[in-house]
C-alpha cells in the first residue's frame, strides 16, 4: 500500500461523496411514476380530474376521474355505446349481477388508479390494457354469487363472439350454459372473464393491498383504491432501485479488480 498524502484522502473522499450523490440522482431518475393516471383506452380521458356529475355507480369517482359524464351515463346501458357489448347474449341478465358489471365497467373506465397493472397491447381498438389487478376477495366472490345462475356461453368475454350483427353474439358451435358451469369458482370467473384483467386473491377488503370495484366516498372515507396504489407503486420502483443501485456498487467494484 502506497502512504497517502491528506490531499489524496481529500480527493478520494470528494470521489466518492460525488459516487453516492450520483446514485441518488439515478435511483430518482429510475423512479416510474404510476400515481394518477389514465389507461390509454377507448374512451378514457388523457389525464383523471373532477367531474361533477358523474352517472349512478360511477359518483364515487369524481373527485378524480379518467371517464367523462357521458362515459360514466353509458356504462350503466344495456349494450352500450361504449363498446356495443350486450350483456344479455343469453337471455336477460338479472339486475343483481348487472350491477357488478356496471361497477367493474366504471373502475375500467374511471379509475386513475390502475397505473401498476397497465400494460400495452396490439389492439385495434386501445394501445394499453390492465392486467392482474389484484382484487379483493369479497369484490369477486360476492360478484360470481349474484352472477353464478345466469347465463352465458364464453368463458373468455374479450373474444371469439360473433359480430357479425353489430353487437356480440354466441357462435352457433357455443350454446348458453349456466355461469356457474363455465367458470366452476369465483377465482375462475373474475380472472378469465375479461382475459387476466383481474386477479384472485384472499386479501380482505380494507387490508390496502387488493382493490375495490365497490367503495363509498363522502363522510370522511376516501377512495381506497389510491393507498392500494401507492403501495404497489412503491414496491415496484423499491425493486427498480434495487437493481439499478446493485449495478451502480457493483460497476465501480468490477473496475476496481479490472486495474
Ligand atoms: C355527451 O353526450 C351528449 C348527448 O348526451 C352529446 O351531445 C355530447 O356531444 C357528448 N359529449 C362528448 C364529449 O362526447
Ligand atoms: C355531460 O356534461 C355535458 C357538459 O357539462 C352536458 O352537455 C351533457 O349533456 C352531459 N351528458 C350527460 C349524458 O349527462
Ligand atoms: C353469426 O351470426 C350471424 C347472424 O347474426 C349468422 O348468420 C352466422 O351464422 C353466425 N356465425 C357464427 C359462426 O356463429
Amino acid at each position: 500500500m502506497v502512504p497517502r498524502a491528506p490531499s489524496d484522502c481529500l480527493s478520494l473522499s470528494i470521489t466518492m461523496l460525488r459516487g453516492v450523490l450520483l446514485l441518488g440522482l439515478v435511483l430518482c431518475a429510475n423512479s416510474v411514476n404510476y400515481m394518477d393516471i389514465c389507461l390509454n383506452g377507448k374512451h378514457q380521458k388523457v389525464v383523471p380530474g373532477p367531474e361533477d356529475v358523474l352517472h349512478g355507480q360511477c359518483t364515487p369517482w369524481k373527485e378524480k376521474s379518467c371517464c367523462t359524464n357521458n362515459t360514466s351515463a353509458e356504462a350503466h346501458k344495456d349494450q352500450s355505446l361504449l363498446y356495443n357489448f350486450n350483456w344479455n347474449h343469453c337471455g336477460t341478465m338479472s339486475d343483481t349481477c348487472k350491477k357488478h358489471f356496471i361497477q367493474d365497467t366504471c373502475f375500467y373506465e374511471c379509475s386513475p388508479n390502475l397505473g401498476p397493472w397497465i400494460q400495452k397491447v396490439d389492439s385495434s381498438w386501445r394501445r394499453e390494457r390492465i392486467l392482474d389487478v389484484p382484487l379483493c376477495q369479497e369484490e369477486c366472490d360476492t360478484w360470481y354469487r349474484d352472477c353464478r345462475l345466469q347465463y352465458t356461453c364464453m368463458d373468455n368475454w374479450h373474444t371469439g363472439w360473433n359480430w357479425t350483427s353489430g353487437t356480440n353474439q354466441c357462435p352457433t358451435d357455443k350454446p348458453c350454459r349456466l355461469l356457474a358451469d363455465v367458470f366452476p369458482t369465483a377465482k375462475d370467473f373474475c380472472e378469465k372473464v375479461w382475459s387476466n384483467s383481474y386477479k384472485y386473491t384472499t386479501m380482505k377488503r380494507g387490508s390496502g393491498q387488493c382493490m375495490q370495484i365497490w367503495f363509498d366516498v363522502g363522510n370522511g372515507n376516501v377512495n381506497p383504491n389510491v393507498a392500494v396504489t401507492k403501495y404497489y407503486a412503491d414496491k415496484l420502483n423499491s425493486a427498480g432501485d434495487t437493481r439499478v443501485g446493485l449495478l451502480l456498487v457493483l460497476a465501480p467494484l468490477v473496475l476496481l479488480w479490472a486495474i
